[in-house]
């Protein structure tokens, strides 16, 4: 049997008549029927092939394939949007009435959903705390469904036991969905660890380079194609393109991990060692409080950092204002250094209350690291602590 490396490379759809070397695009929206009968045999289930990119196309099939290899899965759907694998997820699988129980520090459009959009269908939840998992046996209701978690979580990097949690769904029958989005398929298997499903944005490390938006869902298969009858008749497709341009990137996945986690690695250690720091928070630096957990469940730490300036919010607003090379913006994964402030942006819509309880501090920096020369990313960093450094000394901003 192959390394996954080489069966990420290797495998494909098969080959037009041209013989092609890198995969095609089948940017086609319908595929044509040989006769009447075939079109019937085909609707009726009794021919496989490809009817309409609705429902399913070899792009999206090939990118499939091989996350389900990555993961461990049976089956698997791809979606447009990381949000929509989170969705398409839930709202393939609850009904009016049932309830969901989640880690507290999901992302904040699960939130969303889970807050928001959820209850208009009859369907709760309630939040387990990943510092107090003794208390999650009394958030079970007779009505628990699923499970909802993300691990590490975006962005203060709280990690939860898989492996505990893995057994507690499945001694309760509640289905386990993880979101292993900042872990990638390379660094942590959660299916391993008994979950049921686990979702991807591909808009991330997936892609790796900031180009495409898209989500995957891979899991067993029996909640699979109930989740695919869903997806069949509500619709959030992933387009061809975008399957082919992320099947593409995952034969680059293990070589580009090793670099975000390498340079990760040594950006942790840089700011763990600098004066001007309150805290950092990297899943396989020894400083994490669950440093222990994450060297069990995690072969490396990923390349998230995040980091709290001494000061808060205003030496965290000035350092990212005096970022030269770093590109601030809301992604992340990708081969460019992204620096964000995700108190105001990408969990702004959180109340404080909601967002101090998940660790997400008003001056908190969240540093998705790239692939550039370590040496010339830490400079950036460093050049831009010592800008905030002179400008808390030169005007009112403190260093406390
Ligand atoms: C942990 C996590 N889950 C889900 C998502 C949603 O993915 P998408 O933006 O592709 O919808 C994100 C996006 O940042 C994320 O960070």
């Amino acid at each position: 049997m192959n390394h996954i490396e080489t069966d990420l490379i290797r495998h494909q759809s098969p080959r037009s008549q041209h013989g092609e070397h890198s995969s095609s695009i089948y940017l086609t929206s319908s595929f044509t029927f040989e006769s009447a009968e075939h079109a019937r045999a085909m609707f009726a289930k009794e021919q496989e092939g490809y009817i309409y990119s609705r429902y399913d196309n070899p792009n999206v099939d090939e990118l499939i394939d091989k996350i389900c290899r990555l993961e461990g899965a049976e089956d698997g759907i791809a979606v447009a949007s990381g949000m929509s694998a989170v969705f398409t997820g839930l709202a393939g699988l609850l009904g009016q009435g049932d309830h969901v129980l989640a880690c507290r520090s999901v992302f904040g459009s699960t939130h969303q959903i889970l807050t928001q959009i959820l209850p208009k269908w009859g369907i709760s939840h309630s939040y387990g705390d990943i510092n107090n998992l003794e208390s999650w046996a009394d958030l079970v209701q007779p009505n628990t469904k699923m499970c909802v978690v993300e691990t590490p979580s975006n962005p203060a990097l709280d990690l939860i036991d898989l492996a505990w949690l893995g057994r507690f769904c499945r001694e309760r029958d509640i289905l386990l969905l993880v979101d292993n989005v900042f872990a990638t398929p390379l660094l942590q298997t959660p299916i391993r660890f008994g979950a049921h499903l686990v979702m991807h944005s591909t808009t991330k490390f997936i892609d790796g380079q900031g180009r495409g938006i898209g989500g995957i869902l891979v899991g067993d298969s029996e909640q699979i194609a109930k989740i695919r009858f869903f997806a069949r008749h509500s619709g959030p497709a992933m387009s061809p393109f975008n399957a082919w341009l992320f099947s593409k990137s995952l034969e680059t996945l293990p070589v580009r991990m090793e670099r975000h986690c390498d340079n990760a690695e040594k950006l942790a250690q840089y700011l763990a060692d600098h004066d001007d720091i309150a805290f950092i928070r990297y899943p396989h630096h020894h400083t994490h409080p669950q440093y222990e957990l994450a060297k069990r469940q995690m072969c490396r730490g990923g390349g998230l950092v995040t980091f709290e300036l001494k000061g808060g919010l205003d030496h965290g607003r000035a350092f990212l204002d005096a970022l030269n090379m770093c590109s601030l913006s809301s992604n992340l994964g990708d081969t460019r250094t992204i620096a964000t402030h995700p108190a105001s942006t990408t969990h702004s819509s959180l109340t404080e209350e909601d967002r101090q309880a998940v660790g997400i501090t008003a001056g908190l920096v969240r540093i998705s690291v790239g692939l550039e020369h370590h040496e010339d990313l830490i400079r950036d960093i460093s050049t831009a602590l010592e800008k905030t450094r002179h400008l808390a000394n030169s005007t009112s901003l403190k260093i406390s």
